[in-house]
């Protein structure tokens, strides 16, 4: 855990953590949607570079592992009642991506570098949350910081690969700057990825 907090600019404000408790049921349906999400993220990227075998495999193993989470959240919104309704994507991954490059391999590489922050701000969360909750959910979010770092990690690799022996830190940087300003200004709704209430 200490590789992702030294590689995130900033720690979640207590006030979405604040947030988070006053909506467990949001929380659980955003999870849900984000962990959806973090699948198909990673089936788009085998569909799009189906030359690269150590990303098809990373990849894999990750959209299946993001399902497997997939389940075990809505087997807890079955087990407390809560119904899945649609709600719309929070800004986080929309704005985040702005930045991202049209044109290979800026394009890979900069789409890497953001699922590494998505996974790595998502790692910090459930660890934040954690305390805060019931022992069932607790020990899920705990359970999750393991595949949930590993990902931050490949998706690290593979951004620095696809560089070849280009340095990354700058687009790292451009955008983990733009990332710890979505997480610490004020957001109009509460999500999984959202800034702080407003
Ligand atoms: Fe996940
Ligand atoms: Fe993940």
């Amino acid at each position: 855990m200490q590789t992702i907090h030294d590689f995130l600019l900033c720690e979640t404000p207590d006030d979405w953590i604040s947030s988070a408790l006053k909506h467990p049921d949001l929380l659980l349906i955003d999870h849900a949607n984000c962990e959806k999400k973090a699948a198909s993220t990673a089936l788009n990227l085998m569909y799009r570079y189906v030359d690269n075998f150590e990303l098809l495999n990373k990849m894999s193993r990750l959209a299946r592992e993001e399902l497997r989470h997939f389940e075990q959240v809505i087997a807890f919104m079955e087990k407390r009642g809560i119904a899945y309704s649609q709600e719309t994507a929070a800004r986080y991954a929309a704005e985040l991506r702005k930045p991202v490059r049209t044109s290979e391999p800026g394009r890979l590489i900069d789409t890497l570098i953001v699922g590494a922050i998505i996974e790595a701000r998502s790692c910090e969360r459930f660890e934040k949350l954690a305390p805060h909750l019931d022992e069932e959910l607790k020990t899920f979010y705990l359970s999750l910081l393991k595949s949930e770092s590993r990902h931050f990690r490949d998706y690290l690799t593979l951004a620095k690969k696809a560089a070849g022996d280009a340095d990354i830190n700058d687009r790292v940087n451009l955008f983990l700057v733009r990332e710890k300003q979505l997480v610490e200004s004020a957001d109009i709704e509460f999500r999984f990825h959202s800034g702080v209430p407003s």
